[in-house]
């Protein structure tokens, strides 16, 4: 589910009790003595585990209550979407600004919508990075006073291991569970990176321990939502770029398979020396920018274009009929060597590394062609994809709380110092 909330917050502090002085020198420096009594308690009690996840890595504030890191019972996204449109991609600066706008107002929907109280929480899982440090820090900040306040463990997440969560919460809610090991494809505005996943070696229920990750390649330039979002401003197409080219790519599919142009530059496949599992998407970019150059024709109806989004008419139905066959044909072949080479080389990962399941995820993977691709392989390579829904694929605040729960496990607890990792890495 993905909420927009209008509602400002009642007062700064919200209905959450906050003192001046929130962090204090003698409180702040027990998250992992308390915590540790109450990791005890999770591991041989029965009682659910009620984690509230937190998620301000970028442009959505985010805020999640989920149950035993499978069981969702609320999930609220405020999206930044219309200040940064105006710009093309997101202005750290005003990132900030509306997470520190946005946080009470989305934890509190949280709380609501899952019929919950602060005291009904077990603990707080928060992203810590990587992402913007200004956007983190809101929420950091914010989850530290919190689980300072209620005296319940912090446990700091991964944003991308959180998006590997999304694909378990997902496969949960349908009674499957994907077989480890996995070739995971991480695809987003910010990333495009191949893990390999498996199990970590213990007894008892390995759902219950954190996954153990190796790299295996990503982009050595842009990330394949970020070649999106370029290509879209380019052709003004409006931001994000992702979800309106899939749209123009799918209706000229349904309503022309011949326009293709003649002239049109050759995207793929594209190659890369050394690791075969590395992505390069900036190739294709600047194919594009090129022939847009190249093609003095395009300037009329990128400008009504420009006009159209001006007037907020952004939608595909309002851009379709302004758009040209060559522009639809430019963008479905964009779409293509695109998804192709992200298909292909997730597939030969999996081949090379023995995994017989795939996992997708990150904003892109909302993409329809790639699912359509991945969908139609799978059976051929003999193996089972999972993709998130298409709300839990973008950047949501459910799959940090999934994915705190393993790591509150395991103990995995936050310092009283605990601060921003806009570089943070899995591995
Ligand atoms: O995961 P996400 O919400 O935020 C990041 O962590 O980056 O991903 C946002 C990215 C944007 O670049 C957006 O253009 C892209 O995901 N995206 C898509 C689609 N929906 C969102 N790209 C291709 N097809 C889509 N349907
Ligand atoms: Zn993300």
């Amino acid at each position: 589910m993905r909420v927009v909330l209008l509602r400002p917050p009642e007062s700064g502090a919200g209905s959450f009790p906050m003192r001046r002085n929130p962090i204090s020198s003698s409180r702040e420096d027990d998250f992992r003595g308390r915590a540790n009594m109450n990791v005890l308690a999770f591991t041989e009690g029965a009682m659910p585990t009620r984690i509230l996840g937190i998620e301000s890595s970028c442009d959505e504030t985010a805020a999640a209550v989920v149950v035993d890191g499978r069981e969702i019972l609320s999930s609220v996204v405020s999206s930044q979407l219309d200040i940064h449109r105006k710009y093309g991609g997101v202005v750290p600066e005003l990132a900030s600004r509306a997470h520190l706008r946005q946080i009470v107002p989305v934890v509190r929907e949280a709380l609501l919508q899952a019929g919950l109280g602060f005291k009904d929480l077990d603990a707080v899982g928060v992203t810590q990075g990587p992402g913007l440090v200004g956007s983190l820090l809101v929420g950091i900040t914010y989850g530290r006073v919190l689980a300072t306040e209620l005296g319940k463990p912090l446990v700091p997440v991964n944003h991308l291991e959180g998006h590997v969560h999304a694909v378990f919460l997902e496969a949960h809610r349908g009674g499957k569970a994907p077989e480890l090991p996995a070739t995971c494809l991480i695809v987003s505005g910010g990333h495009t990176l191949l893990y390999h996943l498996q199990a970590a070696s213990g007894n008892g229920d390995a759902s219950k321990r954190p996954f153990q990750y190796r790299r295996l390649g990503g982009t050595r330039d842009d990330a394949a939502g970020e070649a999106y979002d370029k290509v879209a401003r380019l052709l003004a197409l409006g931001y994000p770029g992702g979800p309106i080219i899939d749209q123009l790519a799918g209706s000229a599919a349904t309503a022309s398979s011949d326009i293709h142009e003649t002239d049109e530059p050759n995207f793929g496949p594209v190659r890369i020396k050394g690791n075969p599992y590395d992505f390069s998407f900036s190739g294709i970019k600047t194919a594009v920018l090129y022939y847009v150059r190249a093609h003095p024709e395009f300037a009329a109806e990128i400008e009504a274009r420009k006009v159209a989004l001006h007037e907020g008419r952004r939608k595909a139905s309002d851009l379709l009929p302004l758009c040209t066959p060559r522009t639809l044909s430019l963008i479905c072949n964009f779409q293509s060597a695109v998804v192709k080479d992200l298909v292909m080389r997730t597939l030969a990962a999996a081949a090379e590394t023995g995994s017989r399941t795939i996992l997708v995820s990150g904003g892109v993977a909302a993409n329809s062609e790639l699912r359509n691709l991945f969908a139609s392989k799978s059976a051929s390579h003999s193996v089972s994809v999972f993709f998130p829904s298409r709300a839990l694929s973008t950047d949501n605040a459910a799959m940090i709380a999934a994915a705190a729960y393993p790591h509150l496990l395991a103990g995995d607890l936050a310092a009283s110092d605990l601060n921003a990792e806009p570089n943070l890495r899995l591995v």
